[in-house]
This record gives C-alpha cells, structure tokens and sequence, in this order.
C-alpha cells in the first residue's frame, strides 16, 4: 500500500523547519551507504546538531500524533529521521532500503517533504513495483509511506534544492496484507462510529480489530 498524506505538517510549520534546515551543517550521504549504494547515491545529510535534533522531535511527534499515519504504519519503533538534500545534480540511483536499520526491521519508508515542488526542478521519489513506477513530488509537509520491500529512486535535482525528511517504521505487524485489513477495519470502525454511534455492530468489530491485532502483533 502507497499512502500520501497531506498535512502532516501546516505550511506554516514546514517553510519554518525549512528555514532552519537550510542553516544546519551538512554530510556527504555516502557516508552511510552501504557499497552497492554508495555509487549511486550523491546527496547531502544533516550532520548531528541541535537543531537538527529539534527538527527531529517536532517531526516525530507530529507522525506520531497523526491517526491516519499510526493506523496505516502501526509504529511499533521509528529510526531517526535522516534530513536529506539534493542539490542541482545530485540524485540517488534505483535501490532497496536496507531491511536492518539500527536494529530496527524497516517495514515501511517514508519521505517528508520540506520545500514546495516549485522552488526545485526534478527531485521526485519514484518508486517501482513489478508493473509500473510511480513518482511522488508532494508539497511542503505532505508525505508519502511506501513498503521498504520496493526499489525506489530520487530523480536527479536539476534546479534548486530538494530537502526532504525520511525515515523508517518497525511496525507491529509485519506482513503488509494484514496491516492492511486492520487500516480498512480502522476505516469502517470510525464510519460506523460517525454514522450510527456506539452499537452492537460496532462493538463486533471492535473487538474483531483488537483479536486481529492481538494474533498479528510481533
Ligand atoms: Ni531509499
């Protein structure tokens, strides 16, 4: 399942944490490549700082805070956001994400993105499953949750600069179908709950949603 959500972040919030993105000290990105990915990927990252860990709280809390994010994720842990920048010319080749990340299992990526897609030429996310490729240049504060199982890219940035937050969920439910069954479940619950109230119908499958999640988590 490929999720876009739109204001994860306020415009407001994201042009103000892309202002202090822009004054934080950078790393060349290879130097957390691994060797396949090292010669195709040419960005910078947010070296460690103060302000890039107070970009990091507020970001993480607003993921955490957000319904939509944690029904469709299920969160068990989250890696530390890694703040990104493409530059003009810089790019990140095809790839899969590595599935161990700082003993976390990656069951899900994700790129927020900080800037509007006009301020840069280039720069999507493009992301392929067997049939197709689709490519995500979302606006500032709006994300997109896709499977780590996928081959992904960042098109090249030919104009501007690109900067994006990405991390990555440990989820407590592995497998993507089930997590799927329990954010459709999530869906129906709170249709119900806004239509009709807290009736037997709703108590059913409530507790179908909690024995499901009871028998799935891990
Ligand atoms: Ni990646």
């Amino acid at each position: 399942m490929f999720l876009v959500l739109d204001g994860v972040l306020t415009p407001a919030e994201a042009a103000a944490l892309h202002g202090a993105a822009e004054t934080l000290p950078f790393d060349d990105g290879r130097k957390t490549a691994g060797a396949i990915a090292r010669a195709i990927k040419a960005n910078d990252q947010a070296a460690p700082s103060e302000g890039l860990e107070a970009i990091r709280a507020k970001v993480a809390a607003a993921l955490m805070a957000h319904p939509v994010f944690r029904s469709a994720a299920r969160p068990k842990a989250m890696t530390p956001l890694i703040l990104s920048r493409y530059r003009a010319g810089q790019t990140y080749g095809m790839h899969v994400d590595d599935a161990l990340m700082q003993g976390l299992r990656t069951d899900l990526s994700f790129t927020l993105f900080l800037g509007e897609p006009e301020t840069y030429d280039g720069g999507a996310l493009v992301v392929a499953d067997t049939a197709e490729e689709r490519a995500f240049k979302l606006s500032a504060g709006s994300l997109i949750l896709y499977p780590s199982t996928t081959l992904h890219r960042v098109e090249p940035v030919t104009r501007g600069t690109r900067l994006c937050l990405v991390g990555w969920v440990q989820s407590w439910i592995r497998d993507a179908g089930q997590r799927e069954i329990l954010f459709d479940l999530d869906r129906a619950i709170a249709e119900i709950l806004g239509r009709e109230g807290k009736t037997s119908l709703l108590d059913t499958l409530s507790k179908t949603r909690s024995n499901l999640l009871r028998m799935w988590a891990a």
